[in-house]
């Protein structure tokens, strides 16, 4: 709206300036940097700390905790030679960054959800729209710094979990605003320079030793097997009974992770 007041922080990126976008509050990133695509150039970003309205995978809700969490969009105008395999380098990216400020290892659970602890700490939510420019590619993420238990419990998200329950010393307030900056560093010309170029395979071999599903059983919409590779476009080869499949979509779900609830897939971005 109009009436909002914003606190702009503009980078001297490597190609030029990036902007990131604070909002005290905002109803979905994902939803705002859409309708405020024109105030993005090649790069940007925005954030904030409390999210009203925020929209998870398969048309879920992502639940709000005010001060407590980051929710980032980073906005992309740039093509990109595998968008579809965007949300799988964000997963890493994400991974990279949080190693870097907190010095631990969140694995990715595929496609692109961030466990720590053997439970979900952050969940990214791609989409690809347009407007008049030209398409632009959304990536959202969203970060658990310091929901309690309770929290998760009320909201029915028995598998969630935030930094500050894996023993991680989070300072909301100072953390939120790092994590943003470096994240959309991720995402600027220089880190994506072999991702935009090569797509998934410049990030297949890292993507495979961050991924938790490998060697495990998963089962998935249509089957169930073992879980023993990432193949190039980025799919979960499953070794089934009946042979190989490729899981590109759907419901899967990893033995001994989140006991027998389903997590959600990795469908190529939203067509919005
Ligand atoms: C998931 O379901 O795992 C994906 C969750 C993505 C949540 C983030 S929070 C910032 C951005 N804005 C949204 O409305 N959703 C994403």
């Amino acid at each position: 709206g109009g009436g909002r007041r914003l606190r702009f922080r503009v980078e001297a990126g490597a190609a030029g300036p990036v902007k990131v976008l604070y909002l005290p509050a905002v109803d979905s990133t994902n939803r705002w940097a859409k309708a405020h695509l024109a105030e993005f150039d090649a790069v940007g970003a925005v954030w904030t700390m409390s999210q009203t309205a925020g929209r998870g995978r398969l048309g879920r809700a992502w639940a709000n905790a005010a001060g407590r969490a980051l929710y980032y969009t980073a906005v992309l105008r740039r093509p990109l030679a595998d968008p579809a395999a965007l949300p799988l380098y964000a997963s890493l990216a994400l991974s990279r960054v949080l190693g870097a400020r907190y010095g631990i290892a969140a694995r990715v659970k595929w496609p692109n959800d961030l466990l720590l602890g053997g439970k979900k700490v952050a969940g990214i939510l791609c989409e690809s729209v347009a407007d008049g420019r030209g398409r632009a590619i959304l990536c959202g993420i969203g970060v658990n710094l310091a929901q309690e238990t309770a929290m998760f419990e009320a909201a029915g998200l028995p598998h969630a979990t935030s930094l500050a329950l894996q023993g991680v010393q989070v300072s909301p307030q100072d953390d939120a605003p790092a994590l943003a900056e470096a994240l959309t560093g991720e995402f600027g010309p220089a880190a994506m320079e072999e991702f935009a170029a090569r797509g998934f395979a410049a990030c297949r071999d890292a993507y495979r030793r961050a991924c938790l599903n490998l060697g495990r059983r998963v089962t998935f919409e249509g089957g169930a097997g073992t879980a023993i590779d990432i193949d190039p476009e980025g799919r979960l080869v499953v070794e089934t009974e009946a042979g190989l499949t490729r899981v590109f979509t759907g419901e899967v779900s990893v033995g001994g992770i989140y006991g027998a609830v389903n997590a959600e897939t990795g469908a190529p971005p939203a067509q919005n």
